[in-house]
C-alpha cells in the first residue's frame, strides 16, 4: 500500500486525494452519529460470516471485542475521527484494524459501503421513529387529560376565524388529538417500509460469498432482507417518506401553534401559557411572548425544505448507488432533530396550558354563535330551513344595530321576526343548550367529549 494514497481504496491511485476534495467528499462530520448502528451492523455481519465459514470464531470474537472498545471510545469522546477516512464506516473499520490487526481487514468481506450505509441509515431511522412515536403518544396523552378537564368549557368555534357556533374546549383539543393519531399512523407505516435490510446487496449486484441474509436480518431485527440488490443500495424513498410524514406532522403543529399564539393574545385571552414556556421583551416590560409555539410554527419551514431536498436528490438517479446519496443524511438528521424538538416542546407545554373559562364564555356570547340553533329551532317548528335562515339573519341584523346578542333579546323583540318564536326559544339560545344538543359521535356535547376521551385512551393503551 502506497502512503501517498487512501488506505482503504488507494491501490489503483497514483497520487493522494486533493486536500480540498477530501474535505469536500467526506461525510464523517455528520454521519458519525450512526456509529452505534454501524457497529451493530458490523457485529451481525461478522457473526453471519462465521456461520458461513468465511471467518473463524476467534476472528469473530476479536472483531466483536474490538468494535466494543471502539464504541466505548466514541462514547467517551476519545475516538479520533479523521476526514481522510471519509465516513463513519471507514473510520471505524480503520480503527478496528489498528486495534486487532489483520482480522480487522476481513470484516468487509462480502460487504460494501453501499449496502452498509443503506443499512445503517435504516437502523438509525428505525430507532428515531420509535422515539418519535413515543413522543407523539405523550403529547396525545396530555391532550386527553386537558380534554377531559375541559369537556364542559365553552368557547366560540370558528370558521373563517369568525365566530360560528359554540363548541367545548375539550372538543377542540380532541381535534388536535385526531390529527396526531393520523401522524402516528404515518410514522408507523414509514417504519414498516424502512425496516427492510439492504445488507448482502454489497456494492450493487450481491456477493459471491455464501452469505446468509436471513441470519443477519434476524440479528438486526429487520422485517425481511431487501428483494433486489440494485434497489437496496440505491433508493432513499424511506427517508423521503419520513420527511413527508414529518412535514405533515409539522403542518399540524403549526396549526396548533397558530391557535396558541392567537389564544394567548390580549384580543382573544382564552388561555394562559405558564411563564416557563414564554419569554419577555428587552424593551417592552409588559410583554410575555409565546415563543415556543411561534418557533415550532417557524421550524416547519426547514422540514418542508428537507422534503424538497430529498425529492430533488433522488430525482433521475440511475441505478444503483450514486454519491449523490451521501447528501441524504443532513436533511434527514435535521428533520429528525426538529421533529423531536418540536414534539418535546409541545408534549411538555400543552398539558400545562390554563384555560380562561370566563373569557372564552364571554367571547362565545358575542358574535351570535347560537344563530344556527335558532334556525334549527324554527325548522323543528315546521319552517323550511331557508326561510328560517332568513328570519335569523334579520334577527342578527337587528342585534347588531341594538348591540344585543340573540340570547339577550326579549321574546317580543325576537317574535317580531317570526310568530313561530315562543318562550321555549331561550333553551336553545343558551351556550350550554347549544353544545349539549350536538349529541352524537364526533359532536361537541360534553358527554360526547368524555366518551371520545375514553375511546382515545383505549387507542393509546393499545399502543402499549
Ligand atoms: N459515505 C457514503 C454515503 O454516505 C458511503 C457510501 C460510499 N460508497 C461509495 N462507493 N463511495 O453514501
Amino acid at each position: 500500500m502506497s502512503d501517498k494514497t487512501n488506505q482503504q481504496w488507494g491501490g489503483r491511485f497514483n497520487e493522494p486525494t486533493d486536500a480540498f476534495v477530501a474535505r469536500f467528499t467526506a461525510s464523517v462530520k455528520f454521519d458519525q452519529r450512526m456509529y452505534l448502528q454501524d457497529i451493530r451492523g458490523s457485529i451481525a455481519h461478522a457473526k453471519m460470516l462465521t456461520q458461513a465459514g468465511v471467518l473463524t470464531e476467534d476472528e469473530r470474537d476479536d472483531i466483536i471485542r474490538g468494535l466494543g472498545e471502539i464504541r466505548v471510545e466514541i462514547e467517551r469522546g476519545e475516538f479520533e475521527w479523521s476526514i481522510e477516512l471519509e465516513d463513519v464506516h471507514m473510520n471505524i473499520e480503520a480503527a478496528l484494524t489498528k486495534k486487532i490487526g489483520i482480522t480487522g481487514k476481513k470484516l468487509h468481506t462480502g460487504r460494501s459501503r453501499n449496502d452498509q450505509v443503506a443499512t445503517d441509515i435504516r437502523l438509525y431511522l428505525r430507532d428515531e421513529i420509535d422515539l418519535i412515536l413515543a413522543e407523539i403518544t405523550r403529547l396525545q396523552q396530555g391532550l386527553l387529560g386537558i380534554a377531559e378537564r375541559e369537556a364542559d368549557t365553552i368557547m366560540p368555534g370558528f370558521t373563517h376565524l369568525q365566530t360560528a357556533q359554540p363548541v367545548t374546549f375539550g372538543h377542540h383539543l380532541l381535534a388536535w388529538f385526531e390529527m396526531l393519531s393520523r401522524d402516528f399512523g404515518r410514522f408507523e407505516d414509514c417504519r414498516e417500509r424502512a425496516n427492510i435490510m439492504p445488507l448482502g446487496a454489497a456494492a450493487l449486484a450481491g456477493t459471491t460469498y455464501p452469505i446468509q441474509r436471513d441470519l443477519t436480518c434476524e440479528l438486526l431485527e429487520f422485517n425481511a432482507p431487501a428483494e433486489n440488490s440494485l434497489d437496496a443500495v440505491s433508493d432513499r424513498d424511506f427517508a423521503i417518506e419520513f420527511c413527508s410524514a414529518s412535514s405533515i406532522l409539522l403542518m399540524h403543529l403549526t396549526r396548533m401553534s397558530e391557535e396558541l399564539v392567537l389564544w394567548t393574545s390580549a384580543q382573544f385571552d382564552f388561555i394562559n401559557l405558564p411563564d416557563r414556556f414564554c419569554t419577555g421583551s428587552s424593551i417592552m416590560p409588559q410583554k410575555k411572548n409565546p415563543d415556543v409555539p411561534e418557533l415550532v410554527r417557524g421550524k416547519s419551514g426547514r422540514v418542508y425544505g428537507h422534503l424538497m431536498s430529498l425529492l430533488t436528490l433522488m430525482k433521475s438517479q440511475p441505478l444503483a448507488y450514486n454519491k449523490d446519496n451521501q447528501e441524504d443524511k443532513e436533511p434527514l438528521f435535521d428533520a429528525i432533530d426538529t421533529v423531536k424538538g418540536c414534539l418535546r416542546a409541545f408534549a411538555d407545554m400543552v398539558p400545562a396550558l390554563e384555560s380562561k373559562k370566563e373569557s372564552m364564555r364571554e367571547a362565545a356570547l358575542r358574535g351570535f354563535s347560537t344563530a344556527t340553533d335558532l334556525a334549527d329551532y324554527l325548522v323543528r317548528k315546521g319552517m323550511p330551513f331557508r326561510d328560517a335562515h332568513e328570519v335569523v339573519g334579520k334577527s342578527v341584523a337587528y342585534g347588531i344595530e341594538q348591540g344585543k346578542d340573540l340570547g339577550e333579546m326579549s321574546l317580543e323583540e325576537l317574535a317580531q321576526f317570526s310568530d313561530t318564536i315562543e318562550a321555549d326559544v331561550f333553551e336553545v339560545l343558551t351556550l350550554e343548550g347549544s353544545v349539549a344538543a350536538r349529541d352524537h359521535i364526533g359532536g361537541t356535547a360534553p358527554n360526547q367529549v368524555r366518551a371520545a376521551v375514553k375511546r382515545g385512551q383505549a387507542k393509546l393503551d393499545e399502543r402499549g
